[in-house]
């Protein structure tokens, strides 16, 4: 497939969009930097520009395709992951203006043009407990897509207003538009970092003990790819067991006593679940923490 992705340069695209052409798909990297990757072509724009989120969907991808003569060749999809990723890096109001208006120009563009899928990167952040004031305890365990989504920050408040900017873009046009809440992304030199969760698990709290190793994140993309005619979907992005090695019955009378659990668990099975990428995607992980550090 020609896959337009945005946001390509950055922590998680690079890998995602590795194991897109890995997979042999044609990707366009659009970003502010370019990722300097074989086989990978870029775009240098910026996403809250909406003129130049239209052109950039009706390029060229590189030289080569000036030899097909027959003007430039559609994007299959477009990838959507540029974005402010967390509070405190910009001011509230710039996060929230990038990730907001930048969403709406990317999905406003694809959407008009007539290119059949987005895929967007939300965020755990929406359900209101990562970058929480004080302490929030999730409403129950293992927390899936049915969750709240009810934020007080600016970065996931933009992250649900995104999840809205889709749904009412898919609405209108019947296209596919599956928006992948991401857990902690995780790049393979960061397992050394899972010593310090061994050490005390209550750091990963704030993240319902999830990780999404960057690697598999990139299958998860290739598999909403390849699965068609779902129309809007909200996909949960995690591993399948937590970042911590006590098992589910310690985390929770250590940290959610009062949470209400909702079925039977696993000893390590995720409190963020990966059921529904596991179920209805065919997601298959391949980048368990357990191959990459001992606790
Ligand atoms: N890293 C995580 O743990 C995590 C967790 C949940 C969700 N996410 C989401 O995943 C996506 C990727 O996150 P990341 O960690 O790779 O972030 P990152 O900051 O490493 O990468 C984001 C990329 O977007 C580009 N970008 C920013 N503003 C832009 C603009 N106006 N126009 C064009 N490009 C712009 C940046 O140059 C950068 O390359 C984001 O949407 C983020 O919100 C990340």
């Amino acid at each position: 497939m020609r896959i337009l992705f945005t946001g390509g340069s950055g922590k998680a695209g690079k890998y995602a969009c590795r194991y897109l052409r890995d997979q042999g798909h044609r990707v366009v990297n659009v970003d502010l930097t370019p990722l300097v990757e074989d086989g990978i072509d870029n775009l240098i724009a910026d996403i809250t520009d909406s003129g130049a989120m239209f052109n950039v969907m009706t390029s060229y991808a590189n030289f080569d395709d000036l030899d097909l003569g027959t003007g430039a060749p559609k994007f299959d999809a477009v990838v959507h992951f540029a974005a402010v990723p967390r509070i405190l890096i910009n001011p509230d109001h710039e996060t929230f203006r990038v990730n907001t208006i930048g969403t709406y120009n990317v999905i406003e563009a694809a959407v008009k043009l007539g290119i059949p899928k987005v895929i967007f990167a939300s965020s755990e952040t929406t359900y209101g407990v990562c970058f929480a004031d004080g302490e929030v305890r999730p409403d129950y365990l293992p927390v899936d897509e049915e969750h709240d989504v009810n934020p007080m920050d600016s970065y996931g408040l933009s992250k649900v207003v995104n999840e809205k900017t889709a749904r009412a873009f898919q609405r209108r046009s019947g296209i596919d538009i599956y928006g992948l809440r991401i857990g902690n992304v995780i790049e393979p030199h960061e397992y050394e970092n899972f010593r310090e969760y061994f050490a005390d698990p209550a750091v990963r709290r704030r993240n319902i003990f999830c990780y999404i190793d960057a690697r598999d994140l990139g299958q998860i993309v290739d598999r909403c790819l390849a699965t068609d005619g779902l129309g809007f979907q909200i996909f949960n992005a995690g591993n399948d067991t937590n970042s911590v090695d006590i098992p589910n019955e310690e985390i929770i009378k250590r940290f959610y006593p009062d949470v209400k659990v909702t079925r039977d668990l696993d000893p390590q099975e995720a409190l963020y679940s990966n059921r529904k990428i596991r179920e209805v995607l065919d997601f298959e992980e391949e980048h368990n923490w357990r191959k990459y550090v001992t606790p």
